[in-house]
């Protein structure tokens, strides 16, 4: 059996919820990670019977049935996730149609998975049935997103528009736009179903007055997301009250599309 402290999935999660923290995404506890893995990969650094205890997840996940997750831990800081990996972090599989989750190492505090378990494995199945690469679901608290749904009119189709014409790189980046959920109470089954439903046609879901979440193939793409994201959120933020000389319009989006062959969510470039 292989160290898991020197597995990629370990090496990379630590390195990104450090530089999550360092971009002020991250204060306390904020955020949360989930990563899911072949089970070829998890074999080479747990026994895949020795199943330290099972933990109820509190919904169904029939779609999951059996997959294998790293999870970042409720109540762990993200800034000291490097410190003590085997105490920020688990390794789970998903049993009896998710109702219950194994952990196979991690969480060496007594500790569990994050509060927002129920949006991250709902996030995942929903972006499963699209895109059957996506491995990564990321949560966190971007101060100019945040500011910004304080602002800004909360339409999807608006608000990202405006994000668009923050920067030129947007509509490349994230082409399909950002969907938006109103304020909702986090950590339940709610918000998990409604984060899901978004997470059919986007791979960004705004949570108002709380973060945002990202989907992806892998922790870069991912990071990216919402780096870029945040950047344009944080152009608008600083302009908001300034008089608009100058923007990205329309037809330069459009080029933007064309030259990079990206689709645009349809009806959203006029
Ligand atoms: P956890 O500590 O349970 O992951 O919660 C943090 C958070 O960001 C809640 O939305
Ligand atoms: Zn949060």
């Amino acid at each position: 059996m292989k160290d898991i402290l020197n597995a990629p999935f370990v090496t990379e999660i630590v390195r990104t919820t450090t530089n999550m923290y360092r971009h002020g995404w991250d204060e306390r506890n904020g955020g949360n990670i989930s990563w899911m893995l072949d089970e070829a990969e998890a074999a080479q650094y747990v026994d895949l019977n020795a199943v330290i205890r099972t933990i109820p997840t509190g919904f169904q996940a029939p779609a999951l049935d059996g997959i294998y997750f790293l999870v970042t831990g409720t109540g762990e800081y993200f800034k000291n996730v490097r410190y003590d990996p085997v105490k920020s972090l688990g390794l789970l599989r998903l049993t009896d149609g998710g109702r219950n989750a194994q952990l196979l190492w991690g969480f060496a505090g007594g500790g569990t998975f994050t509060s927002e378990f129920p949006s991250h494995m709902m996030s995942h199945a929903a972006r499963l049935s699209v895109d059957p690469a996506n491995r990564i679901v990321l949560h966190c608290h971007p101060s100019n997103l945040l500011a910004m749904t304080f602002v800004h009119d909360l339409d999807e189709r608006a608000f990202t528009r405006t994000l668009w014409q923050m920067c030129s790189e947007c509509v490349v980046v994230f082409p399909e736009g950002v969907n938006v959920l109103p304020w909702m109470l986090y950590g339940t089954n709610e918000i998990g179903e409604a984060t899901a439903e978004k997470m059919k046609t986007a791979r960004l879901v705004v949570w108002a007055q709380h973060g945002i979440y990202g989907a992806g193939r892998d922790l870069d793409e991912t990071f990216g997301l919402i780096e870029t994201v945040e950047k344009a959120a944080e152009i608008y933020m600083k302009i908001a009250r300034l008089p608009r000389l100058n923007t990205i319009t329309d037809s330069q989006l459009r080029q933007l599309a064309d030259y990079f062959h990206v689709t645009p969510r349809e009806g959203w470039i006029d």
